[in-house]
């Protein structure tokens, strides 16, 4: 992969796979948008762009649905989930034209500027055929997760639909084992004085997840 270190966007996870672990078990712990994902998604082959350690890939992949997952931090790449790892950037997709029957993006668009999306974007319509279907997945903001931000951490809905995409939201939540993990990670996010304010186990949480088809998005 051509080293360019300005497209990659730094993710924590590759440093602190232990903090990693608790995030990925305990947001979404029912499975809400890992279900929607497995029902939108069709057969065929799947780009996963942005896979981090392959954790929604891994479940959303079958035989029928073999997923190829791109990420470019190999420290965020395990191995031995058995997909089909590739390292590359969403702004240069390193397929052929129409190489997918669809493509998704799992939280990993949203941290990025409006020039990336678009880079993104016009890539990801190049690599998946035109009836083939693309979803993207943020925080949708509006609930108890984003508002312990002082910063805007939900993504500009508008943006999606005025690109074509029909966005639905998700309510899921955070849900911990115990206080002192719910404390531990939203300290980490959102600092000391937010974190060791939280009383509960569980934490509001909505997901926007951003359905179109290829053809049919700008
Ligand atoms: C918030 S994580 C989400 C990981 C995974 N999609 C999930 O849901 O668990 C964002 C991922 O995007 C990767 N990433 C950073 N810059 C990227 C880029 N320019 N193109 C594609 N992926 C990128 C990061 O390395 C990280 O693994």
């Amino acid at each position: 992969m051509k080293n360019n270190s300005t497209e990659v966007i730094p993710f924590y996870a590759a440093e602190n796979p232990r903090l990693f672990e608790i995030e990925r078990r305990c947001m979404d712990r029912d499975g809400i948008v890992l279900q929607f994902l497995e029902s939108t998604l069709p057969n065929g082959s799947v780009l996963d762009i942005g896979a981090g350690n392959g954790f929604v890939a891994d479940y959303v992949q079958n035989n029928e649905r073999p997923i190829v997952a791109l990420e470019p931090e190999p420290k965020m790449i395990d191995t031995r989930k058995p997909l089909l790892w590739t390292r590359g950037v969403a702004q240069r997709l390193p397929f052929i034209d129409n190489a997918f029957t669809a493509a998704y993006a799992t939280w990993a668009f949203f941290l990025s500027g409006i020039d990336c999306k678009l880079e993104g974007l016009k890539e990801v319509r190049r690599v998946v055929t035109s009836s083939g279907v693309i979803v993207i997945i943020e925080n949708a903001g509006d609930d108890e997760f984003c508002s312990l931000s002082k910063d805007s951490i939900s993504d500009d809905g508008k943006w999606y639909t005025s690109h074509g995409f029909e966005r639905t939201i998700l309510e899921t939540s955070f849900r911990f084992d115990t206080l002192d993990e719910a404390r531990e990670l939203l300290s980490f996010y959102f600092g000391e004085e937010v974190g060791s304010t939280i009383k509960a186990n569980e934490i509001e949480y909505k997901v926007a997840a951003y359905v179109g088809l290829a053809g049919e998005i700008e």
